[in-house]
């Protein structure tokens, strides 16, 4: 593991990804920063974290043979791999949120941003980027459902400690993508998910309500849930929200 420290950066994704451009990167090599000035998150979202008080940081990652039509399973490796860390300090009511929030009391404490190379058909390597709210306090009331660990655990965290922590977990969970234990994966990553197989409230695109419960996830990552008529219906990210 290598690990570059930076006080301010606009994004680590960027960063590392630039660093890639320039030369060979080592697996495993990390980009932790105190802050970051244009923090990115999913469909072109920002990424807000008080500076310092949290971690924001990237993980490169290329020891895994994985095919596209695959892909669902580096998505498990890496929630599991941040899952998995939190869960061994006891947060509380912990879960993942598809396809990769992860929530404690039901808010947000963890968001994960996935940048993959593609080469033919396979994923040849992968930016990893997390922004996991550790000892921030207060949220500002815009940001709605955020937590942080120091909130719903009432423990302070040292964060270099918990940064080695996080990759060390994502390290084992990518080596079991690597041994392609798919099987594994998929059944801890579906234990793990909010309302899964719970009957719940969603919205479609149109903004329509509907009931239905969430039965799994597709090879290609969409979210599968069976409707009350008992039909299955699949959504990408864009195309479904939580009530
Ligand atoms: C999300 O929208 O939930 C994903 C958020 C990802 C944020 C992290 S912070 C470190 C890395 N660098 C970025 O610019 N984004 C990710």
């Amino acid at each position: 593991m290598k690990i570059i420290k930076l006080n301010a950066t606009n994004s680590t994704n960027s960063f590392l990804k630039e660093l890639g451009q320039n030369s060979a990167l080592e697996n495993f090599t990390v980009v932790v920063t105190g802050e970051q000035k244009k923090g990115r998150g999913q469909q072109e979202s920002k990424w807000i974290s008080e500076p310092f008080k949290n971690l924001t940081f990237s993980v490169f990652t290329n020891d895994f043979d994985l095919e596209i039509r695959h892909q669902k399973y580096l998505n498990f490796a890496i929630s599991l791999g941040v899952f998995n860390t939190l869960a061994h300090h006891k947060i509380p009511n912990l879960s993942i949120k598809w396809p990769n929030d992860i929530l404690s009391a039901n808010k947000k404490i963890c968001g994960i941003l996935i940048e993959n190379n593609i080469k033919g058909t396979k994923i040849n390597s992968s930016i990893i980027g997390i922004g996991l709210n550790v000892n921030q306090e207060k949220f500002p009331d815009t940001i709605k459902n955020v937590s942080s660990l120091k909130i719903t655990s009432n423990l302070e965290f040292d964060l270099d400690r918990l940064l080695i922590e996080i990759v060390e977990n994502l390290k084992k969970t990518i080596h079991l993508l690597s041994l392609k234990e798919y099987l594994k994966l998929e059944t801890d990553y579906l234990t793990a998910l909010y309302k899964n197989k719970i009957p719940s409230m969603f919205k479609d695109k149109d903004g329509i309500l509907f009931m239905g419960k969430i039965i799994g996830v597709s090879n290609y990552g969409n979210l599968q849930v069976e409707l009350e008529d008992e039909t299955t219906r699949e959504f990408g990210v864009k195309e479904i929200s939580f009530l």
